[in-house]
């Protein structure tokens, strides 16, 4: 697979940011392990599990990430919906300055626009990349929202984050299909039986699930102009809606003018699966991001309950136990 020319050239740390690695380097063998579903062990690090590269990147944030006013930060559960939001945010906050007609949406993948966050601070080994980056900065995270820093999480004159969750049963099926897509040759495939059993106790890349939704739901409870949470299924029945309430969020709202001339609409269909899938740049293998996974790897079916067609009864029954109880007295579900 060849990988683009997405990542500019990599600096020495300083030494701020080489202590840091080296204290990562230290604690990562101290803590509990698991096999990961594809490439990567797990560790278990404050209370979740997450490859070595997103530990280092969790690392690098808290010890020298310098956040402003106007970062947006895209979280999600691997599987939710990330490349979709990606898309819907990086449309919205830059509407002014392309043509629907020729957009960056249709030579790049939403990954290259919206870049990774804890991807990028473990490449470099560095927050210097993401430091020089022009406000207002777009940055991608599957971390859950309690590791990032106080300073990010509680003022609220800095940073907003936007979170977007789905169905455990059909987050599960789409990961792991892409987890047998992307698995080494030289392992066997992951059944789905083997797989369920990860998932259900909460062994998963950024898992356990429950857990990762519940502390953007709170957080979005507490400080609803700091995060705003959205349901993939909502955004499938009612994407205009969800796409004005996300430009109001930004800060960005759609006026009068562009309500008359269908900028909403336009963005819609932009990033719409049937758009983004067809485009030449997303049907392609090669990867434009951190990991050697290819373009076409993030569009699968991109529909609301493909779960009935992969779960058993039992499995479902499992599955909608175990959400019940985590859900239980926290006043959210996934209705
Ligand atoms: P399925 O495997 O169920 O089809 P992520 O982007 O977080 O990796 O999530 C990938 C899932 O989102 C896949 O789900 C993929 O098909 C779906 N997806 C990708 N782009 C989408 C879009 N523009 N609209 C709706 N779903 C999309």
């Amino acid at each position: 697979m060849e990988t683009s020319n997405f990542f500019p050239s990599v600096e020495i740390p300083n030494e701020g940011c080489q202590k840091t690695l080296k204290n990562c380097n230290e604690l990562l063998p101290t803590l509990p392990q698991s096999k990961a579903w594809w490439f990567d062990q797990l560790f278990q690090y404050q209370g979740f599990w997450i490859p070595s590269f997103g530990i280092r990147g969790s690392m690098l944030i808290n010890d020298h990430f310098k956040p402003r006013p106007t970062d947006i930060i895209v979280a999600t559960f691997p599987k939710c919906g990330t490349t979709w939001l990606r898309a819907l945010v990086f449309s919205i906050i830059n509407r002014n300055s392309f043509d629907f007609s020729d957009h960056p949406l249709h030579k790049a993948n939403p990954q290259e626009l919206v870049l990774f966050f804890e991807g990028y601070l473990h490449r470099y080994g560095s927050t210097s990349f993401v430091d020089g980056l022009p406000s207002p900065r777009l940055l991608s995270t599957h971390l859950p929202y309690s590791l990032f820093p106080t300073r990010m999480t509680d003022d609220t004159s800095v940073c907003r984050f936007v979170y977007i969750c789905r169905d455990p049963k059909d987050v599960f099926v789409s990961k792991w299909h892409f987890a047998n897509k992307l698995r080494p040759k030289e392992l066997p495939p992951l059944s789905l039986e083997e797989a369920f059993d990860l998932f259900c106790k909460g062994v998963s890349e950024y898992g356990p699930f429950w857990d990762h939704v519940l502390g953007y739901w709170e957080a979005s409870v507490e400080s609803p102009k700091k995060v705003l949470f959205l349901k993939y299924e909502d955004v499938k029945k009612e994407p205009l809606g969800c796409v004005r309430k996300l430009a109001e969020f930004l800060g960005v709202p759609f006026t009068p003018e562009e309500e008359n001339n269908e900028t909403v609409a336009e963005i819609v269909k932009l990033c719409s699966f049937e758009s983004l899938s067809n485009q030449n740049v997303n049907k392609s293998q090669t990867s434009s991001g951190e990991r050697p996974i290819g373009n076409s790897d993030f569009f699968r079916k991109g529909e609301v309950g493909d779960w009935v067609n992969h779960l058993s009864p039992e499995m479902v029954e499992k599955l909608n136990q175990i959400t019940e109880q985590k859900l239980q007295g926290t006043g959210f579900n996934f209705d």
